[in-house]
C-alpha cells in the first residue's frame, strides 16, 4: 500500500522519528512517501492509501501546523491514519499497545496515541526557548529511543498490510 508519513517538526527530532518510521514500513514492502506537513500537497493524500503523522509538543500543545493537517485530513481523507506526538513529558511507556485513532481525535491527549521520546539539543534553541526549555528542566535531554520507533512502526506495517489484503479480498469478491 502506497504509506504518507509526515511530520512537524520544529528541530528535527520528530523529522527524524519519521523517517525511522518510513524506513520500517518501506522495509515491510509498503511504498513510502515521505515529507513535511507543510510540503504535502492534495495529490498526495488523495494517493496514499494510509497515512502516519507526527507532531512535536512544546508548550504542552502540538505544532500547530501538526493540529492543522490533522483537521485537514478529517475533511479530505476517509483511509487509516496512525498519529504519534513526540515530547519529553508523558512519553508512552508502552507505545505498542497504542494502536490507531483518526484525526479528529488529534489533540495533546497522551494515552489517544504514542508519545515518542524526543530531545533537546541546547545549542540550536533560541534565547526564548532556552528560558522555556529551563523552566521545564528538560536542558540537554535525550530521551530518543529508535529501537522502540522501530518496532512501533513494525506493527502498523502488519496493519497496513491487513487492510490492504482486506480491500484486496472485497475487491476480488464474486459479483452474484
Ligand atoms: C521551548 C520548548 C518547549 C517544550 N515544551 C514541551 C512540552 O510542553 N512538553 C513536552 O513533552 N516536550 C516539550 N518540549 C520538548 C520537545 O517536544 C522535544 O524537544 C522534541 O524532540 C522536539 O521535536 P522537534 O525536534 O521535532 O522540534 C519542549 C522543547 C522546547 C525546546
Amino acid at each position: 500500500m502506497r504509506v504518507l508519513v509526515t511530520t512537524a517538526s520544529k528541530h528535527g527530532s520528530t523529522r527524524q522519528i519519521g523517517e525511522v518510521i518510513a524506513d520500517q514500513l518501506q522495509q515491510h514492502g509498503h511504498q513510502l512517501l515521505c515529507r513535511d506537513v507543510e510540503e504535502v500537497g492534495d495529490a498526495d493524500i488523495v494517493q496514499a492509501g494510509a497515512i502516519v503523522l507526527g507532531t512535536a509538543v512544546y508548550g504542552a500543545r502540538l505544532l500547530s501546523a501538526g493540529s492543522a493537517f490533522a483537521s485537514r485530513l478529517a475533511h479530505e481523507f476517509g483511509g487509516l491514519v496512525w498519529l504519534f506526538g513526540v515530547g519529553l513529558k508523558n512519553v508512552t511507556v508502552d507505545p505498542l499497545r497504542v494502536t490507531t485513532t483518526q484525526p479528529a481525535e488529534m489533540g495533546y491527549r497522551a494515552g489517544r496515541y504514542p508519545v515518542f521520546g524526543g530531545v533537546v539539543e541546547t545549542a540550536t534553541l533560541s534565547a526564548a526557548e532556552r528560558a522555556l526549555i529551563g523552566a521545564v528542566g528538560a536542558h540537554g535531554k535525550d530521551l530518543r529511543d529508535l529501537e522502540l520507533v522501530q518496532a512501533w512502526a513494525a506493527l502498523v506495517a502488519v496493519q497496513v498490510s491487513a487492510a490492504e489484503r482486506a480491500q484486496g479480498s472485497r475487491s476480488t469478491l464474486p459479483v452474484v
